[in-house]
């Protein structure tokens, strides 16, 4: 599946994707820059931080628990706010959009 990334100046990045990867991961191993996850994907870091497309908000598993006490330290945490990391990679997400912060601290 393709996963669009758009930068907060507008550039935008489609990658092609793995269903089972993360988005997170999706995006650092295609070098979108902006989504830095320092924590490497275990939910303990909130710098994988990025806005799922309003219309692609029901196609992605809901926000757990760890996601959920973990977007409480991230920065501008908006209803559509997902911690990249924690979001899976599925056919049903061809095609989402996930915009990424101004900043991730
Ligand atoms: Fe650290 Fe997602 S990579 S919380």
């Amino acid at each position: 599946p393709k996963i669009v990334f758009i930068e907060a100046s507008g550039k935008e990045h489609v990658v092609e994707a793995k269903a089972g990867e993360s988005v997170m991961f999706a995006a650092t191993g295609n070098m979108v820059p902006g989504i830095l996850a320092d924590c490497g994907g275990s939910c303990t870091c909130a710098t994988c931080h990025a806005y799922l497309d309003e219309g692609w908000v029901d196609k992605a598993a809901p926000v757990g628990e760890d996601e959920a006490a973990m977007l409480e330290g991230a920065l501008d945490v908006r209803p559509n706010s997902r911690l990249t990391c924690q979001v899976n990679v599925t056919d049903e997400l061809d095609g989402a959009i996930f915009r990424i912060p101004v900043s991730q601290y």
